[in-house]
């Protein structure tokens, strides 16, 4: 039973199957010219962030040009360790400065980026899913990154975490975020967004991502303004056409109860069979047992089941 799939696990496998593929592409293609690439990479990243502390400054060595001499450097990790092609880049609290460095682009089959806890400060890029096409995990949290989330987060594809809590982002989510099939992890809170929050088919996400902004609203916290009006007319329909039923239902039961009142008028030679129709009128939830108490009372059992077909 465990191993049957569905079609959900079928487009599953098949987004890991292309994810593979393109990825063992984006290497082998790369690989003739993969180390200057990926090496130009780091310089960059290393020449755009100020490094107080000289993580960077001790670790990252570029005089060394053996094949796989990044992999060796703080924080990198490598699909290979005799290959200088980047998997993950984690530089988490080291007291970087600086902008979000732009030279990520150049490590071309980069899949996760942690750049947590730094003081790292301005937008992040517009363009950011062709810079990390194949990102799964991003942690931007703890840092101090201003303006909106971008939009284009939403074409990337394979993201499992998306970390952006505790730095200044402004604006709203954007709910093409919801898309996002993959998603486990999100967190925005601690910011200064607002506005409506995105639908993620993942039930991991719930309040605490959100909390600490500005005035988040929809999703698993409270309902938007707008949606608010919306949903307002539809109690009212709804109300309205519950209303109806109910009068209906009313009147049919007391018609039924009034037609069988006849009935059971007719049948006052047995008083105790009255007796019972009393009850049950009154009590609904003895309906069963009083069926399998008397099953033997045929006379009986055929009164109670004609009083409430
Ligand atoms: C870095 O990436 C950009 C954009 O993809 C590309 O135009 C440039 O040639 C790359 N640089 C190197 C040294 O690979
Ligand atoms: C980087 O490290 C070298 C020695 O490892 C040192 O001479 C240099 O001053 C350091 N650069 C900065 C910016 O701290
Ligand atoms: C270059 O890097 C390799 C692998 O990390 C190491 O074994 C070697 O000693 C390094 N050489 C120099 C000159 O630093
Ligand atoms: C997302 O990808 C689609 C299709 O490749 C493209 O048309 C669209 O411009 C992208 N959106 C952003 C915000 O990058």
């Amino acid at each position: 039973m465990h191993m049957m799939l569905n079609g959900k696990d079928f487009v599953r496998l098949g987004h890991t199957l292309i994810l593979s593929v393109m990825v063992v592409v984006v290497v082998c293609s790369s690989s003739s010219y993969a180390t200057p690439t990926d090496i130009y990479c780091l310089k960059t990243i290393k020449a755009s962030l100020e490094d107080p502390y000289n993580y960077l400054n001790s670790s990252w060595d570029f005089n060394n040009n053996t094949e796989g001499f990044i992999c060796k450097f703080t924080g990198v990790e490598c699909w290979h360790p005799d290959e200088n092609k980047v998997l993950n880049i984690r530089l988490s609290d080291m007291g970087l400065k600086g902008k979000f460095p732009r030279g990520i682009e150049n490590c071309s089959s980069m899949t996760g980026l942690d750049l947590s806890s730094n003081k790292l400060s301005g937008p992040i890029p517009n363009d950011i899913s062709q810079k990390l096409p194949f990102i799964t995990t991003l942690d931007l949290s703890s840092n101090s990154f201003s303006g909106e989330i971008p939009l284009s987060l939403a074409n990337c594809t394979y993201l499992n975490v998306l970390k952006l809590d505790n730095n200044q982002l402004t604006g709203s989510i954007p709910l093409q975020l919801g898309q996002l099939s993959r998603m486990k992890t999100f967190s925005v809170s601690n910011n200064r967004l607002s506005g409506q929050v995105p639908i993620f088919g993942s039930s991991s996400i719930q309040v605490d991502s959100y909390a600490n902004n500005l005035g988040l609203c929809g999703g698993p916290l409270a309902s938007c303004p707008g949606i608010v009006k919306k949903s307002r007319v539809g109690i009212i329909a709804a109300a309205a056409v519950g209303g109806v039923t109910f009068m209906a239902i009313f009147v049919g039961i007391v018609l039924y109860y009034f037609s069988r009142g006849v009935v059971i008028k007719k049948k006052e030679d047995d008083p105790e069979g009255n007796q019972w129709a009393k009850n049950i009128k009154g009590t609904k939830g003895i309906k069963a047992s009083f069926l399998i108490q008397n099953i033997a009372h045929r006379k009986k059992l055929f009164l109670i089941s004609s009083l409430h077909k």
